[in-house]
């Protein structure tokens, strides 16, 4: 003999009952689409914020310093917001770090060349190292003379000592 299931008749709070699961799960849909929707919106516009790097790397390396009657001939001019030393000897002209090749202090000129301040370094007018820890002279950059007729430095080039620009 077996025993077989009968149906029982739905009555009305079975009704009501799956019709409040259906809204249910109609509403966490809606709240699932709408979650996904805004975290869709929300990534998209911070990948156009960020897309563009906003990080700044000092400044330009490649600068005006102003017109060749700005340095009359025998002017050593440093330049400390640059870090560069203008030198004009005759009607030659160039640019020369003052950026200590010890530990990166900002070197000033001296009687006989320059000095660093940190620990002592000295250097020929040339950059030549004359005493102290430092173990390099000082670098030279490049000097070009722009159509506006202005001269730029280029720190991000350097030249060989003693290379100047005529100008
Ligand atoms: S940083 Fe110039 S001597 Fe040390």
């Amino acid at each position: 003999m077996t025993i077989t299931p009968t149906k029982m008749p739905k009555t009305a709070a079975d009704s009501s009952a799956s019709e409040g699961d259906q809204n249910r799960r109609r509403l966490l849909g809606w709240l699932t689409g709408f979650g996904l929707f805004g975290s869709a919106v929300l990534s998209a516009f911070s990948n156009f914020i960020f897309i563009k790097p906003r990080a700044t790397y000092g400044a330009p390396q490649r600068f005006s310093i102003g017109k060749p009657d700005e340095f009359p001939p025998g002017t050593r001019m440093a330049l400390e917001q640059r870090r560069v030393c203008v030198v004009r000897e005759g009607n030659k002209i160039a640019a020369i770090s003052t950026t200590c090749t010890h530990l990166g202090c900002i070197i000033g000129l001296s009687e006989t060349g320059f000095a660093c301040p940190c620990h002592g370094s000295r250097f020929d007018p040339d950059g030549n190292v004359t005493g102290g820890p430092a173990p390099r002279p000082l670098p030279w950059f490049k000097v070009t003379l722009a159509p506006n007729g202005e001269i730029e430095v280029d720190k991000d080039a350097e030249v060989e000592p003693g290379s100047y620009l005529n100008v």
